[in-house]
């Protein structure tokens, strides 16, 4: 029996779950994350973790946390971990891989849509009264079929992206750390290097995790491989685009648009100058929220919390801790 903080209200089964495998559970009842020192209050004497992508997990928390034996993260990311932190202290880290990606896609693909066609701007422009009458010259894009889609990061999104691409008649490009030439070839896809997915492709969406390698991959002189007309997909996380390069290269027309599921920091200013350009989309990080699949990975959580609290491997780990705490 441990005590498990799950900090936030999360859909599906997994407090059941948690519950009905004989542990104590402290939900944050909020609709914003718990503050660094709450969150720390809150995990003082928890055995275990159900975590959100906006929950910060380092030496210092863990320290504070001398009972915790598990991280639980609800996200395929685990960037809001130190995962060093966490293995010097033999805290396990879990994921949700297997169960999002093509949730994800669909979005990242929604999002490819909508800023091509112009669907959230022409939205707006009607609700405004703006519609007058069928115009032949308004609201023009890019053909989306027959274009060129550079995925960057060819992992499960990145693969499912492709997938998508095929149905419109795409041809795909791809650039990722470990090219498989079976699976590229199984969808027809072509790896070639960074630069030439750059200023080759229509449309790159973005499916990296985010590491010191990939933070700042698309930066000012990447963006100006760009096209002109090109529209840059981020669903993967905000920091791997140079925020203020992207401003720069969309006010200088430097690239056609940017459709932005993830941005840095989260939520943005109100402020923020990509608020003030037209041919930006902003979503807020919702891009695997179907009910089926956010249920799913919290249940995925909770079966990696339940798992490590009987004494056993949990099946989502990240890495392996060399001496688990508890053990
Ligand atoms: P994944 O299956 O691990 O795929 C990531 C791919 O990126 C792998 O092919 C990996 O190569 C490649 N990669 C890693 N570092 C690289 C580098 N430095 N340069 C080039 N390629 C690199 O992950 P996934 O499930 O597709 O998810 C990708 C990311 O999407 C997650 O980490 C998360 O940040 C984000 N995400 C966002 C949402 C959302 O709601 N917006 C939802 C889900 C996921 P290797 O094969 O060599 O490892
Ligand atoms: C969401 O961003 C995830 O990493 O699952």
């Amino acid at each position: 029996m441990g005590s498990v903080f799950v900090t936030r209200i999360v859909p599906g089964r997994a407090i059941a779950m948690l519950e009905d495998a004989g542990h104590l559970v402290d939900t944050w009842p909020g609709e914003l994350p718990p503050e660094p020192a709450t969150l720390l209050n809150r995990i003082r004497d928890a055995d275990g973790v159900l975590a959100l992508l906006t929950d910060r997990f380092d030496a210092p928390v863990l320290a504070g946390a001398p009972r915790l034996r598990v991280i639980a993260n609800v996200a395929v990311g685990y960037d809001n971990v130190n995962l060093d932190d966490a293995a010097s202290a033999g805290v396990w880290v879990t994921n949700t891989p297997g169960v999002l990606a093509r949730t994800t896609a669909d979005f990242a693909f929604a999002l490819l849509l909508a800023a091509a066609r112009n669907v959230v701007v022409a939205e707006r422009h009607t609700r405004a009264g703006g519609w007058r009458t069928w115009s032949p010259t308004g609201f023009l894009g890019p053909e989306v079929h027959g274009a060129t889609l550079g995925i960057v990061g060819f992992g499960e999104i990145g693969r499912e992206m492709a997938k998508r691409a095929r149905g419109f008649d795409m041809r795909v490009l791809v650039s990722t750390r470990t090219p498989r030439a079976e699976e590229e070839r199984g969808l027809a896809v072509q790896h070639c290097p960074l630069e030439t997915l750059l200023a080759e492709s229509d449309f790159v969406s973005l499916h990296v995790p985010l590491t010191p390698e990939t933070k700042g991959l698309m930066g000012a002189a990447r963006l100006a491989l760009m096209k002109p007309t090109a529209i840059l997909v981020n669903t993967a996380r905000g920091p791997i685009v140079d925020q203020e390069a992207l401003v720069a290269a969309l006010r200088a027309g430097r690239i056609g648009g940017a459709a932005l599921d993830v941005t840095e920091p989260e939520p943005l200013p109100a402020h923020h100058p990509l608020f003030t350009l037209p041919n930006v989309i902003i979503t807020p990080h919702i891009a695997s929220a179907s009910v089926a699949t956010r249920s799913r990975m919290a249940e995925m959580a909770a079966s990696n919390i339940i798992a490590v609290l009987r004494g056993e491997t949990p099946p989502n780990a990240v890495m392996h801790p060399a001496r688990p705490r508890g053990t």
